[in-house]
């Protein structure tokens, strides 16, 4: 049986992750701010109170995990909040950095130590997050703070090899959660494709960034 520690475990993806996880006969670790009816009745264990904008409650997440040992962490935790160039809020680009990119970089640090040869770490990015792909502007915050992720993602990749680590770059489609006020397709769906991804995932294309369907993405 293996282990999974997911973050931004009370709804949406992270929830979805959370049941499809567990009816596959795998162990979860649901990792949230607080928790929440639909994700407290997948009877999976849940850990409460981490802001992974916080070094103290990703400290504290480190003592409540002592002799585990993790098999796959899903850095899922992430917001949008509409940032146009009329409406240049710095404020709200700075908190999209700190939770999108500096906040997963920061549990994924912590949790390091509890990874070990052929653990794999996914990261939740966006295709809103590719230059490449980008032809309708706006949307700074989240674009940059997916971009950074993004390149986060690519660095520990590198870094984690030589331990035998696995790095996927992960884009979910556009999925109906509460982020997307609900259009999109089913997380059912969108996770049933991520955890595809995740199984494929390897040391010989560790740096990789998919699309749930399969498809390399461009940067
Ligand atoms: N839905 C899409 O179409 C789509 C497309 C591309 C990428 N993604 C990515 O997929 C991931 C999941 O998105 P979703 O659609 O499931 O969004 P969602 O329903 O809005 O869920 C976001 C989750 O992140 C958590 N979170 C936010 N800030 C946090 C913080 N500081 N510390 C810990 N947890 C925090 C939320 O917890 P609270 O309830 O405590 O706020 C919630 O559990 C995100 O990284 C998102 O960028 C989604």
């Amino acid at each position: 049986m293996a282990t999974y520690l997911v973050t931004g475990a009370n709804r949406g993806i992270g929830c979805e992750y959370c049941k499809q996880i567990k009816d596959g006969g795998d162990e979860v670790i649901a990792v949230c701010r607080q928790s929440s009816p639909e994700l407290d009745q997948l009877g999976v264990r849940v850990e409460t109170g981490i802001d992974i904008t916080d070094d103290k409650s990703v400290a504290d997440l480190t003592q409540r995990l002592q002799g585990k040992t993790l098999d796959v962490l899903i850095n899922n935790a992430g917001i949008v909040e509409r940032v146009s160039l009329n409406n240049l809020d710095f404020e709200s680009i700075r908190k999209q950095f700190e939770i999108n990119a500096v906040g997963t970089l920061r549990i994924t640090k912590a949790l390091l130590p509890f990874l070990k040869e052929g653990s794999k770490i996914a990261i939740m990015t966006s295709r809103m997050g590719s230059i490449d792909d980008n032809t309708s502007g706006g949307s700074y915050g989240y674009r940059m703070s997916k971009v950074a992720v993004s390149m986060a993602g690519k660095s520990l990749s590198l870094d984690l090899k030589p331990k035998g680590i696995a790095v996927g770059i992960l884009h979910p489609g556009l999925v109906s959660t509460r982020m997307t006020n609900f259009s999109g397709i089913s997380t059912a769906e969108a996770v049933q494709g991520l955890l595809q991804r995740i199984d494929e995932l390897n040391l010989d294309n560790t740096g990789t960034f998919w699309h749930s369907k399969g498809e390399v993405l461009p940067w």
